[in-house]
């Protein structure tokens, strides 16, 4: 059984997902061992406690912090770490140790809209500005880089022409929760 840690900076739902699906289950596949958050008043918070899942609050400093870091994972004896709405940028220490036990989730169809602050409404607010046709969720693994490394994962969503930034982001969030908790769970069962 693979041990995850969960990376997250927000509301987390998606998070919570996946502490629902692994954890809620007993699941032989993986289970959540610890969130990593960098907020001190993030939603993600409220979800591990109610789940009783261990959670950490890391500024960003610790996170560079090669020896904390590796640390922490040390502890808990992390295998895999999900980001799911983490802003910050991975250190390459932990993007290397991880190599390919280290995926994203993105609310757009990279290439297109990644890199440094497009995240959240920000990509949503893009989207609809350049009058795309459609848009997405992409699952990839983590690089040192923002959004760059092998895309694992895409599903897409049509844009209608009246839809605003809010609709979009709806009908991203749908495709997050529709699709992410399965891809994670057929990543791990290949390992
Ligand atoms: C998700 O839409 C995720 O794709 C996005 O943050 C949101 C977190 O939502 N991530 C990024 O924008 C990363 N660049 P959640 O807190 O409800 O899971």
């Amino acid at each position: 059984m693979k041990k995850v840690a969960v990376f997250a900076s927000g509301t987390g739902s998606n998070a919570k997902n996946i502490i629902e699906h692994f954890n809620g289950r007993n699941s032989s596949i993986a289970k959540v061992e610890l969130v990593v958050c960098n907020k001190e008043n993030a939603g993600v918070l409220q979800h591990a406690a109610n789940a009783g899942v261990e959670s950490v609050v890391i500024t960003k400093q610790q996170l560079n912090d090669e020896l904390f870091m590796l640390e922490l994972m040390q502890k808990h004896q992390i295998d895999f770490i999900v980001l799911a709405g983490f802003l910050l940028l991975i250190p390459k220490f932990l993007a290397e140790k991880y190599h390919r036990n280290i995926i994203n989730i993105h609310p757009a169809l990279l290439p297109k809209y990644g890199g440094k602050g497009m995240y959240g409404s920000f990509v949503h607010q893009a989207v609809w500005e350049n009058r795309e046709k459609e848009t997405g969720i992409t699952i990839h693994f983590v690089n040192e880089k923002y959004d760059e490394g092998d895309i694992i994962f895409q599903a897409k969503a049509a844009i209608e022409n009246n839809d605003t930034p809010t609709i979009i982001a709806k009908k991203v969030q749908q495709l997050e929760h529709q699709y992410f908790v399965s891809e994670i769970e057929k990543l791990l069962i290949k390992k």
